[in-house]
């Protein structure tokens, strides 16, 4: 009934300023949804002037925080009034539903066509309830989890008037000096693309008219994850066949997943900005693609073209975006300000403004804002939603599940709940402000559980919880150091947890050493001398340098950035309330030199398979370094448990296949006990022979399953050629006959290995 009202109302506010009645423009029943989509746009654009098309456009960030610069050229203080002259499209991260449907108001009763706002915002992570970093939860494997953490984010944002989320960002990174890494789901395209897809579904649902979900944006387009250097912002240089083998399936698999959006990137691609670049969004998007969605620029990334050097001005620039297929303007004002001179100036056709308005209004309509613009603003739904205890309990319950054991020597790991007196040793270990991570700004700090709260929750009635800081983390005072030692001497066992604090990664958070920042490895050294067991609980947006607590701590667990529940989930793993189940989503090298390091490299002519043992003063002529290894400190898909998962050896259901067949793969995977556990059994294959060189291994699928204390459970992957084709010599897509390896196991190297032919 009451979407009926706000129907009526908005449809009679339109019709009015159309100069007809209701009852004459026949918008009544549009409303009611009798009038297909696309004819109630086409008649939207005809009665809008230039200005308020290029309005439509036109994005800006609200006055509660800001995410990037801003060369905006109107004051917060103004918005009402650009919101009544129809020249904003909505604005982002702004939230509340009081506050949007404020705002909505103006929009449709007081603006001349009555053409509702978006609510844009970052709910990377969550809202206010905060799951995990995204490369976290990513190292769950768990697809159901991250959908279901991803439909509570759009519970929670969509009460507070939130519409489009600027998320999944799926961009595949193989370079943990980039910072934003912490937002991807890490190297590899088909986990990445697995991700985006489960991300997908979670935002937007069955429906995006459903006031409880959101629009997704899949974003940064394109290969804004491998800057050279790992700087942020930095040129990106790759071939046609990297960029669609490793960094455009993710996009793809998410523009599949029926994501109503895609963000450009700040990155040039091969000399071209992706915020102008028609091959990105012309060609593959919307050609190859078909993507009938809206494309929304970064964050002046029009404008940002002429520092690139692409373009002498703004206008150029705008005028590139707009033809290579940009809709939206995030803002950059060079929509709004150049568009509408150019047009009048005859150097810009009227049809390609009117493509980007459609999209834009498409977008609109499939949100059900034109049928009740205020469905997204609920009051009632923000006071009983928004941190609802149920989603505290998934919070908690993905942040375990995002845990990775990396090392547990001695079976130092799960600890007694009755071990004595615990030590919780580190600047991170009683810190709230960093354990929401970046890009959580609707999470509020006083709210996670720190690790230190969550430990003295768990242990039993006669243990002992002390702490001590032990350093800052952000200058080099030592003064803290003695009495950390003290405190971990009067200890049965210490836990310390250290790492990076929310800033230290995220945008603009590249770090060229990726070891614990400042001085918490001096810590941890002497820490560590008391020759007290130490386990390190490492929070981190990265892949880490981890070599000298690998070398000399018992037991690791790289928790990441883990949100609300990060204390609780933590205790639930150090105590074996959860048995850990998480698997890296990358690699994690020995040292920062080792960078770039992916387990899906190429073989090259000369592959060194030596143990490391030659003299240093011999010369070997192989493909390697002299002071590090070649290996990894940890390999993609490690990951430990606190039982022992026993592999068969692989079954296969024929030895060769056409073409036209499938392939059966199956292993046989028993928990050798002593407790009930996940694991997260993984198929990998290798092309031997290609027309182009093929990676040493690649990620084919896994399934996470729960096998008892005792239990073998089978575990079948079916192979078709379509799951063996790439971009051969000629850059068609499809599988090549030949010889192929196939392992299947507990991570990328602890595999059972097998082969098969594929035959014409
Ligand atoms: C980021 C985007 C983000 C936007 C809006 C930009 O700086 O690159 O990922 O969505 O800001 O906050």
């Amino acid at each position: 009934m009451k979407r009926k009202v706000y129907a009526l109302i908005f449809t009679a506010i339109a019709a009015s300023f159309l100069g007809c009645s209701v009852e004459e423009s026949g918008d009544k029943a549009t409303s009611e949804g009798k009038q297909p989509e696309n004819e109630r746009i086409e008649k939207l654009i005809g009665q809008m002037t230039v200005e308020e098309k290029v309005g439509q456009l036109n994005f800006y960030v609200g006055d509660l925080f800001n995410t990037g610069p801003t060369v905006r050229t109107t004051e917060s203080d103004k918005f009402d009034e650009l919101i009544k002259q129809g020249k904003l499209t909505g604005l982002f991260n702004v939230h509340g539903a009081a506050y949007t449907k404020r705002l909505q108001q103006i929009a449709v009763e007081e603006s001349r066509l009555g053409i509702p706002l978006l609510f844009g915002a970052d709910v990377i992570h969550g809202f206010k309830t905060v799951f995990p970093i995204p490369l976290a939860s990513a190292a769950s494997w768990d697809m159901e989890a991250i959908e279901k953490a991803e439909k509570i984010a759009a519970i929670e944002s969509t009460a507070a008037g939130i519409t489009f989320n600027f998320a999944p960002m799926v961009d595949i990174s193989r370079d943990p000096r980039w910072g934003r890494m912490a937002e991807g789901a890490g190297e590899d395209p088909y986990l990445g693309s697995q991700v985006a897809m489960a991300r997908v579904r979670g935002f937007q649902g069955e429906s995006l008219s459903d006031a409880q979900t959101m629009a997704a944006c899949v974003k940064h387009f394109a290969a804004y994850g491998a800057p050279e250097g790992g700087r942020d912002y930095n040129t990106v240089d790759m071939s046609e066949r990297s960029l669609r083998e490793t960094y455009l399936p993710p996009y793809k698999a998410g523009i599949d997943a029926g994501a109503a959006t895609i963000m450009t990137s700040f990155n040039e691609l091969n000399g071209v900005p992706a915020s102008g670049n028609a091959f990105l969004l012309r060609d593959i998007l919307r050609g190859e693609w078909g993507f009938k969605g809206m494309v929304v620029s970064d964050w002046q990334s029009i404008n940002e073209m002429v520092s690139h050097g692409n373009v002498a001005n703004v206008a150029e620039a705008a005028s590139m975006a707009l033809k290579a297929g940009v809709d939206m303007d995030m803002m950059g004002d060079a929509y709004l300000i150049e568009i509408p001179r150019l047009i009048e100036e005859g150097k810009l056709e009227e049809k390609h403004l009117d493509a980007a308005v459609r999209n834009v209004l498409k977008l609109k309509f499939d949100l059900g804002l034109f049928d009740d613009p205020y469905r997204y603003s609920d009051t009632v739904r923000e006071a009983q939603d928004i941190r609802a205890k149920e989603h505290l309990e998934v919070a908690r319950d993905v942040a375990r599940k995002s845990i990775v054991m990396l090392k547990n020597e001695g079976q130092l790991l799960p600890l007694n709940k009755d071990a004595g007196t615990i030590a919780v040793i580190g600047p991170l270990a009683d810190n709230h402000a960093d354990m929401n991570g970046t890009w959580s700004f609707f999470g509020e700090a006083q709210h996670p559980v720190t690790f230190l709260k969550g430990i003295q929750d768990a242990v039993g009635p006669n243990t002992k919880v002390i702490s001590a800081e032990g350093c800052n983390l952000y200058d080099d005072n030592r003064d803290k150091i003695a009495n950390a030692v003290t405190v971990a001497r009067s200890a049965d066992v210490v836990v310390m947890v250290v790492g990076e604090s929310a800033v230290m990664n995220g945008e603009a958070g590249s770090r060229s050493n990726i070891q614990l920042p400042g001085i918490q490895l001096d810590l941890m050294k002497a820490v560590a001398e008391t020759g007290k067991p130490v386990v390190a609980v490492v929070m981190s947006g990265r892949a880490m340098d981890l070599s000298w607590l690998d070398e000399n701590i018992a037991a690791i667990l790289e928790v990441w950035t883990l949100g609300s529940e990060s204390g609780h989930a933590a205790a639930d793993v150090l105590f074996g309330d959860y048995n850990p189940s998480g698997k890296l989503p990358v690699t994690f090298p020995r040292n920062v030199g080792q960078v770039p390091i992916y387990y899906n490299h190429k073989n090259t002519g000369r592959p060194y398979e030596g143990d490391y043992s030659e003299p240093k003063s011999e010369r070997v002529y192989k493909s390697k370094y002299r002071d590090v290894q070649n290996t990894p400190l940890y390999p993609f898909g490690h990951g430990l448990s606190y039982s022992t998962f026993e592999y068969s050896e692989i079954q296969l259901s024929a030895d060769t296949i056409g073409f036209d067949q499938t392939l059966k793969a199956s292993v046989k995977v028993t928990n050798t006990g002593p407790y009930d556990g996940e694991e997260v059994v993984q198929l990998y294959i290798r092309d031997l022979v290609g027309s182009v060189t093929r990676p040493v291994k690649e990620l084919k699928g896994f399934k996470k399953l729960m096998i008892k204390n005792g239990e073998t459970k089978e575990v079948e992957f079916e192979i078709t050629s379509e799951d063996l084709a790439f971009y051969t010599i000629d850059m068609s897509h499809k599988a090549e006959p030949g010889a192929f390896q196939l392992f299947i196991g507990s991570s990328s190297e602890d595999v059972k290995q097998s082969g098969f032919y594929l035959k014409h």
